[in-house]
């Protein structure tokens, strides 16, 4: 009698699930028991409902290896962010990879708080995104305010061409223009903002053993860290805000846990121009996001 060809057993999406979310559950780390479904979707090409409401799907013994190799990424460290290459922003989906921070949801609440100030711009307000990473906040911007133009900077040449490729998927590129740069530093001697707006690196070096190893092992660290205390490059931006925001304009900044003391003294030492106008808290309740007005004329 021929021998009977046996495969590899068959796995169903249910069982590969639940064997995720117990290797999951006991990372070092904190990873949501969701990212199990979020991998095996984007293995399977199935969003989150129906993946979930067909359990009983049979995974082929090459989905579920990838999903496995994808999983003993995760837990690793890797964040799900880098491993799906995307993460949803203000509504949108941006494209991330190694080049570029992870959009934050607190970074939601500096789009909010500028949005809110929108009655008092001119009708083509003129942004600049310092330090612009994914283009999160500039391609947002640009979008929710219609007539807007962004210019939007970063060191990185890799961050700005993940940021260029989001606002061109995003619809957003004709009015936006992209500058390898520290800071400003390559712009015109005269161009003048009605907003400036960053969240730049602000991690006190000495801070690094409180991160998690997905933030230390896996962000640019170009993205994370500023000297003296972690508030060196804000009060760099204070300062060239004072110079490029048109009377009236506004600087929006992300801030860290801790320094709104240091720069409260700081910005009134080096931007004596600009007026605090509100310290906006993140979901923790911590001081998170700075607007500062320069004094109108
Ligand atoms: C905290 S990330 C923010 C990225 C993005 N804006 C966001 O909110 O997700 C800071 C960004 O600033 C850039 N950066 C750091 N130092 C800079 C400098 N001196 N001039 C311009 N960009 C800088 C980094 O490359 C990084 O992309």
């Amino acid at each position: 009698m021929p021998e009977e060809v046996t495969g590899p057993p068959e796995e169903r999406a249910d069982q590969l699930l639940r064997e995720a979310r117990r290797e999951l559950s006991a990372a070092p780390f904190t990873p949501s028991l969701r990212e199990a479904t979020l991998l095996l979707g984007r293995v399977l090409g199935l969003d989150e409902a129906p993946l979930l409401a067909r359990g009983e799907r049979v995974v082929t013994a090459g989905e579920a290896a990838r999903f496995r190799r994808l999983l003993q990424r995760r837990l690793r460290g890797e964040p799900v962010a880098y491993l799906l290459g995307e993460r949803e922003f203000y509504g949108r989906s941006f494209r991330v990879d190694r080049r570029v921070l992870i959009p934050r949801p607190e970074s939601e609440h500096l789009v909010e708080a500028l949005l809110e100030r929108r009655s008092t711009l001119p009708e083509r307000p003129r942004l600049l995104d310092i330090g612009t990473g994914s283009g999160c906040l500039a391609v947002t911007l640009a979008l929710e305010l219609a007539n807007s133009r962004v210019v939007a900077t970063d060191l990185s040449p890799g961050a700005l061409a993940v940021a260029a490729g989001n606002a061109r998927r995003l619809g957003a590129c004709a009015r936006m223009s992209f500058v390898a740069t520290d800071l400003e530093a390559a712009l015109g001697e005269g161009e003048l903002f009605d907003i400036v707006l960053s969240n730049p690196p602000y991690v006190a070096e000495g801070d690094r053993d409180r991160l998690s190893i997905e933030i230390t092992d896996f962000e640019p660290p170009q993205a994370l860290y500023a000297e003296q205390g972690g508030v060196a490059i804000l009060l760099r931006l204070a300062a060239l805000a004072a110079r490029r925001l048109v009377p009236g304009g506004w600087l929006a900044c992300e801030i860290g846990d801790g320094q709104i003391a240091a720069l409260t003294s700081g910005f009134a030492r080096v931007a004596p121009e600009l007026e605090w106008a509100e310290v906006r808290k993140d979901y923790a309740g911590k001081p998170r996001t700075v607007i500062l007005r320069r004094q109108p004329r």
